[in-house]
Parts: C-alpha cells; structure tokens; sequence
C-alpha cells in the first residue's frame, strides 16, 4: 500500500508530466508555420518547407518517375489587408528572376476572385495581364485565399522533365496590381534572398558546398548558396530544430516516469 507522502509524491510527478506536455505543444504548433496550413479537401501533399523569407511556405507531391510535380503555394501579399500578388517559379537556367518560370496568384480587379497566371520571366520588365508560355506544362492552376490570415493558396501541377531532382526555385511578393496585371515587388533584402534549391524528394539538402570545390570560373550553383538559400522541409522526417526542441522534453519526461517508478 503506498503511503499518503508516495501518494502526494505521484500526483506531484504527474504534474510535471502535464506542465511538460502543455508547454510542448505550442511550441510545435508555432514551429515553421506547415502545420498550420490546412487545405480544402482533396488537396494533400507529400511534404512541406517553411522557407526561409518572406514567411512563405511551399507543399508539395512529386512523382520522380513522371515528373509531375504537384504544388500549393502559400504566402501573404505585401498590399494592406493581404492585397497585391504571391508568386512562385522555377528557374531551370539559373537563380535569379531571369529565365524564371513563374505562376503568380492575384485578382485580376479588386473584386475578382483569384487568377493564376503563368510567365516566362525573360528580364526586370512589368508583366502584363496575360500568361505567357512556360517551359514545365501548368495544369490544375488555381488560387484561394485565407482571409483571415491575408493570405493567398496558389494550386498548381507542373510538368518537370522525368529525372529531376532539385530544382533552382524563387518565390516573391507584391502590394499592388495594376490595369489588371502584377506590379512591381518592392526590392527589399527578404524580397531578394526570396529564393534557394528545393530537393523534389523532400530530404534536407546539405549546406553548400566550399567555394574551393566549384568549377573554375564558379559555378551557378555556388553563387545560389548564400545564406539562407537552402530550405528546411518538414515532410515524414523530423526537421532538425524540431528534433532539438523535442530532446529537452523528452529528458524531462524520462525523468518523471524514472521518479515515479523510483518511488
Ligand atoms: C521564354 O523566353 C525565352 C526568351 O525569350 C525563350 O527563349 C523561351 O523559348 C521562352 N520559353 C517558352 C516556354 O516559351
């Protein structure tokens, strides 16, 4: 029979156990910001990467042996109360805006519900109100919006050719659209570090590699590994921080069960 003090001493362990767990979750529920994205049914994805600017997050499903990629894009527009445009593209000639292959989110009037168009980004020249042709097939283009967050969902599927594994991708902002077309972004730091290397399985891509191992004369690649370049995704696997704030917890938890069974 235990004891009154035991006793006592169980229901003080246990409340550890519980202070522990209540002060976990919200931490999780805050970490990245992908957990917190819930879809309209029928729209699910493989993996997810808060990237690293402008607070935007990318979900995405890829079939390495097709090439599909499949992809629901979610960022705020710069404009007050979440006006303006998100963007999202692939650049497969390097990493910057030329040459990059975009779809961009927006309301064509003020009124209109969202639009996705596509442009092939060919220079730093104002988009117009039509798509223009891009290199990976669109299909499924659609956009929605979380009013509440001021946020903008951009749905697309892309066809990537088969085989592909990282792709050079950049992701942008913008506060205004204008004779229904996409105005220019602003040119803030975030607005140009708004870009990096997505791995399509969803595996963390490991930190650039030394200057010295490029090419002579510097490869593309190495001029994309600035800081930040690299996005962290959270699919099956743990992301790292995630890991790091976990470990803690789980030491005081073993602690608690290990002095509830010692008394
Ligand atoms: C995009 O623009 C470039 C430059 O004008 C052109 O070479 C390329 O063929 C275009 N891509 C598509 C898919 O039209």
């Amino acid at each position: 029979m235990a004891s009154a003090t035991q006793q006592q001493q169980h229901r003080r362990a246990m409340a550890v156990v519980l202070a522990v767990l209540l002060t976990a979750m919200p931490m999780r529920a805050a970490s990245g910001g992908c957990e917190g994205d819930k879809f309209p049914a029928g729209r699910s994805y493989a993996h997810c990467a808060a990237l690293p600017k402008l607070g935007a997050r990318l979900h995405w499903t890829h079939d390495a042996r097709t090439g599909s990629l499949s992809v629901a894009f979610v960022a705020r527009p710069a404009g007050a109360g979440g006006a303006g445009w998100a963007a999202w593209a692939i650049n497969p000639a390097g990493d910057g805006m030329k040459g990059a292959q975009a779809l961009v989110a927006f309301r064509p009037s003020p009124a209109a519900p969202y639009a996705v168009n596509t442009y092939n980004i060919t220079g730093y020249k104002p988009f117009g109100a039509s798509s223009t042709a891009i290199a990976f097939r669109p299909t499924e283009l659609a956009a929605d919006d979380v009013a509440a967050a001021g946020e903008v969902r951009l749905y697309g599927k892309l066809q990537l050719a088969p085989g592909t594994e990282v792709v050079n991708h950049l992701w942008q902002v913008g506060s205004a659209v204008t004779a229904g077309a996409p105005a220019k972004h602003a040119f803030d730091k975030d607005n140009l570090e708004a870009k990096g290397k997505l791995a399509l399985s969803g595996a963390a891509l490991a930190p650039a590699p030394a200057p010295a191992a490029a090419g002579a004369g510097g490869s593309s690649a190495a001029k994309g590994s600035s800081a930040g370049g690299a996005t962290t995704p959270s699919g099956a696997k743990p992301s790292p921080a995630k890991a790091a704030a976990a470990a803690p917890v789980l030491m005081l938890l073993a602690l608690a069960v290990g002095f509830i069974a010692t008394v």
